[in-house]
């Protein structure tokens, strides 16, 4: 972990927020490589759920969420964590994380703590203006559930898609990226018929595991893990987390979770008409039964499968994978950032041989800006006049491909393709580039 932490600082990928000032705690910052990858990473899966499924809406809801939504949802009273403090030092903590250095002391008994982030909305300062930041993304998805419904026409099954940031006032933020205060979460809501939502679940925990084997983290490192009926969440029949060994230990990367009717349920006017199987806090405050039409004609509370994945633990987990040391001949190393091609945050660096000789650089500028066109990522000019240095940088920031424009490139229009993972050189003409670039970056 501490040579993981070290390159994304290093290079750009991670700061602690509010590092001059002495950081805020649980709360990083991402610099220019970082929010690519996270980019790239949001976007392989929005294209992986919103594109490639037919049956899939995106969204994107606001991060301010109405107290009463979270009321209904049971985030108000439920979405707690057990604290405790360490009388000899003062420091709190959650019950179950506390350092060797208090286990041992006097520790008070434990109390919930609400993990959501409160505040106003308004200038007016009191019980009715006050609003959360959400702690999860999926809440939003549920109350425009008939918004979507009535503007697509879409029937059973269907899903909504949202990525975007959540908030957690964690007790003992940690481990990094790992656990953090503000967050993002990728959350698709998929909404089945009562009965089917057994299948929809299994074969969800299935696509999700191919879809992270697709961005670098082999389905061999993923542990499938049944959470236990009684340590389920207000809201479950069944979740199944996807259990990934991160540097620190093994740990939930993404839960996937059989909502069933509990939030559309709970969010429904009418309840008593609507034969809503999870039990729900009596509503009094919807306008709108969250109801569709079912095969057989009738309105029905469809279930709610839910794949739930942070961007942060996927970063960290891609970037775990990736991460490596190899040996080289000559008794040297080079750390190498193997990330898959579609991720990596450079796409190509265009490296000219002699730094400011005005030839050179003004081609590998026209090199820049043909291959930046094609729309693949960032591509940049690596104008340092050494080519080991910038061989080396990029391998450790993942770049998949070097492009070196020497002298000869002048004579013949041929330039040096190096690729990162193999580190072999290949002499190709400036005319196939393009061609050959699209090929390994897609
Ligand atoms: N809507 C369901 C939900 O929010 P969750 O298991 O609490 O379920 C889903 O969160 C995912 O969000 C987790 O699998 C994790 O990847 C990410 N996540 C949750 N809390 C986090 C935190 N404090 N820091 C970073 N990621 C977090």
């Amino acid at each position: 972990m501490d040579e993981l932490v070290a390159l994304c600082k290093r290079r750009g990928f991670i700061y602690q927020s509010a590092e001059i000032y002495g950081g805020l705690q649980g709360v990083y910052d991402y610099g220019p490589l970082g929010v690519e990858l996270k980019n790239n990473l949001k976007s392989a899966w929005w294209q992986s759920m919103v594109y490639e499924n037919d049956d899939i809406e995106g969204l994107d809801a606001s991060i301010l969420t109405k107290s009463m939504i979270l009321d209904y949802s049971g985030h108000t009273e439920t979405f707690t964590d057990p604290m405790v403090d360490c009388k000899s030092c003062g420091q709190r903590f959650r019950e179950d994380q506390v350092p060797e250095s208090c286990a041992k002391k006097d520790l008070t008994e434990a109390r919930q703590f609400n993990l959501m982030f409160k505040t106003n909305v308004g200038p007016v300062d009191d019980e009715s203006s006050y609003a959360y930041l959400r702690p999860e993304t999926a809440q939003h998805i549920f109350t425009n559930f008939k918004n979507v419904v009535d503007s697509t026409s879409r029937n059973l099954p269907f899903g909504i898609a949202q990525i975007g940031k959540a908030f957690r006032n964690e007790i003992t933020p940690r481990n990094f990226i790992f656990r953090v205060r503000e967050f993002e979460q990728m959350e698709l809501e998929y909404f089945v018929a009562p009965g089917d939502d057994d299948a929809a679940h299994s074969s969800w925990v299935q696509k999700r595991l191919k879809w992270w084997e697709k961005q670098g983290v082999p389905i061999e490192t993923i542990e499938l893990y049944e959470v236990p009926t009684d340590e389920l969440a207000h809201y479950s029949k069944k979740t199944v987390d996807l259990m990934y060994k991160f540097p620190h230990g093994l740990e939930e990367l993404e839960g996937i979770a059989n909502r069933t009717d509990f939030d559309l349920g709970s969010h429904s006017k009418k309840q008593g008409e609507l034969n809503i199987n999870a039990k729900v806090k009596l509503n009094k405050d919807s306008n709108s039964k969250l109801t569709i039409k079912n095969n057989d004609g009738g309105m029905v509370v469809p279930f709610v499968i839910e794949p739930s994945a942070g961007v942060e633990r996927g970063m960290l987990a891609v970037l775990n994978e990736a991460f490596t040391i190899e040996s080289l001949p000559d008794n040297k190393s080079r750390l190498v950032l193997k990330l898959k091609p579609h991720l990596a945050p450079i796409k190509a660096a265009i490296i000219p041989l002699k730094k400011n000789d005005k030839n050179l650089v003004g081609l590998a500028k026209k090199i820049r800006s043909t291959l930046q066109e094609l729309g693949l990522g960032r591509i940049i000019l690596e104008n340092t006049g050494n080519i080991g240095k910038s061989y080396r940088k990029q391998d450790e920031i993942g770049t998949p491909l070097c492009i070196t424009v020497d002298f000869e490139t002048l004579e013949d229009n041929s330039v040096t393709l190096r690729d990162r993972d193999s580190m072999k050189q290949v002499r190709i003409n400036i005319k196939d580039l393009v061609k050959i670039f699209m090929e390994k970056i897609k």
